[in-house]
């Protein structure tokens, strides 16, 4: 297949190879013009690649959108203190299956942009924290990190180019929590994985103590693609504020569901009604999500209006996060879902933040006593207020992911909890 490959809709940079098996090989991957970013890279100084980095745009795939060149430039430059570069795989948000696929089917392609994100920030140690249900995942990367090793990609004087930078594929413990990055620093620690307190931010004191940088699998695979061909041949896709390809995870009533990698900026509906195929039935849209569980619904009428980058989703009243597409159609029990997310994030709290652990919880009790018919007005009221003070209290944000689905949805979907709450007084009155 052509590199990159470019039809009408899709880009596929990052994901030309998904379904060869045959570019996890060292060999096939070299052959298709792989390592030779990281050659070029180890020809410049640091801080000229975290340059052309920052040129390109790229912002963090990990869901906040971050700057990743920005993001680079914090770690201190003295090369003799250990830093680390911490590769988030952990990749558990309900609705996102892409760095999955990454790693599976090219998995060179994510260490070649772990090597040269360590050359940029004077890292001497790559940890890829995978999560532990991967079990492909894991086997491909361990084998593949092996290759490396053999043929000088990775260890000591890599390339003859003087610089040492070792690589770990490390296994995570499965939860959620284990995915927000200070969390993910305890973990690989070996403590409990609850998030830490900022500041101190990680780019100060990150793993073992340590200058650390993390970054998302997608952003890293992004890396070699940039270095090769410079940051304006990256800004030709995109917009001005969000430039370049990004994968999109979409799941739900499509007839098509799956990962599609287009430019930043692509019209949400003709992801649904041209790429995906439509429409599920021929049933009508009714509700979409994103960017993953932990961002606002929004209903057929915004879903039009999207954009899919980092501000036409904030223009909607909603988010772009890890661009996890769930697509929802007629038959849709909105409440029901709600319940379900909330569900999730009350059995992922760490526990940690008073807010979040008796917040989650107790929506989740709610949203279930609505759904079972026993609830009342009152309850969106409540819903809405104690929601309202689960967002910027807590230490990580994932308090906050559940005020957006809920608060949402009360929003836009009234009339469904309006509904069970009538019904359920016709019953009781009955
Ligand atoms: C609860 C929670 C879970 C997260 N899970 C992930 C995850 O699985 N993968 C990921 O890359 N980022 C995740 N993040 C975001 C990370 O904390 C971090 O921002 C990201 O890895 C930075 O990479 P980027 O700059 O390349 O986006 C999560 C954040 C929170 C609050
Ligand atoms: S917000 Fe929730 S998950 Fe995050 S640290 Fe606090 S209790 Fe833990």
């Amino acid at each position: 297949m052509a590199y990159p490959y470019v039809s009408d809709r899709e880009v596929r940079l990052l994901s030309t190879y998904f379904g060869d098996p045959k570019q996890r090989h060292i060999e096939t991957y070299v052959k298709r013009g792989g390592y030779s970013a990281l050659e070029k890279a180890l020809g410049m100084g640091p801080d000229d690649v975290v340059e052309i980095v920052k040129s390109s745009g790229l912002r963090g795939r990990g869901g906040a959108g971050f700057p990743t060149g920005v993001k680079w430039s914090f770690m201190p430059k003295e090369k003799k203190k250990a830093h680390y570069l911490l590769c988030n795989a952990d990749e558990s948000e309900p609705g996102t299956f892409k760095d999955r696929e990454l790693m599976r089917w090219d998995p060179h392609q994510l260490i070649e942009g772990c090597l040269i994100g360590a050359h940029a920030i004077r890292a001497q140690h790559v940890y890829i924290y995978c999560r532990g249900e991967f079990f492909e995942a894991n086997q491909v990367l361990a084998r593949a990190v092996e290759d490396a090793y053999a043929k000088g990609y990775i260890g000591e004087n890599i390339l003859d180019s003087g610089h040492d930078i070792e690589v770990t594929v490390h296994q995570g413990a499965g939860a959620y929590i284990c995915g927000e990055e200070t969390g993910m620093m305890n973990s690989l620690e070996g403590r409990r994985g609850e998030p830490r307190i900022k500041p101190p931010f990680p780019a100060a004191v990150g793993a073992f103590g340590k200058p650390s940088t993390i970054n998302n699998v997608e952003t890293l695979c992004a890396i070699p693609h940039i270095v090769k061909n410079g940051g304006e041949w990256y800004r030709q896709w995109g917009t001005e504020k969000s430039p370049g390809t990004k994968l999109f995870c979409v799941s739900g009533h499509v007839i098509k569901p799956g990962n599609y990698e287009l430019p930043l900026g692509f019209p949400l509906i003709e992801l649904i009604e041209d790429v995906c195929g439509g429409m599920k039935d021929g049933n009508a849209l009714k509700a979409v999500i994103p960017g993953g569980s932990s961002v606002p619904l929004i209903n057929a009428e915004e879903a039009r209006a999207c954009k899919l980058d980092y501000e036409g989703c904030v223009d909607v009243g909603t988010m772009l996060g890890c661009a996890s597409v769930i697509v929802m159609d007629e038959t849709t029990d909105i409440v029901k879902q709600v319940r379900r997310m909330v569900d999730f994030y009350a059995h992922e709290s760490c526990g940690l933040c008073t807010p979040c652990r008796e917040g989650t919880t107790w929506t989740a009790q709610i949203l279930r006593r609505i759904e079972n018919g026993k609830g009342t007005e009152d309850d969106l009221d409540t819903l809405m207020e104690m929601t309202q003070n689960m967002v910027g209290t807590t230490i990580c944000v994932l308090s906050d992911s559940v005020a957006a689905p809920v608060q949402s949805s009360i929003e836009k979907f009234r009339d469904e909890y309006l509904a069970l709450i009538r019904r359920g007084e016709r019953v009781g009155a009955a």
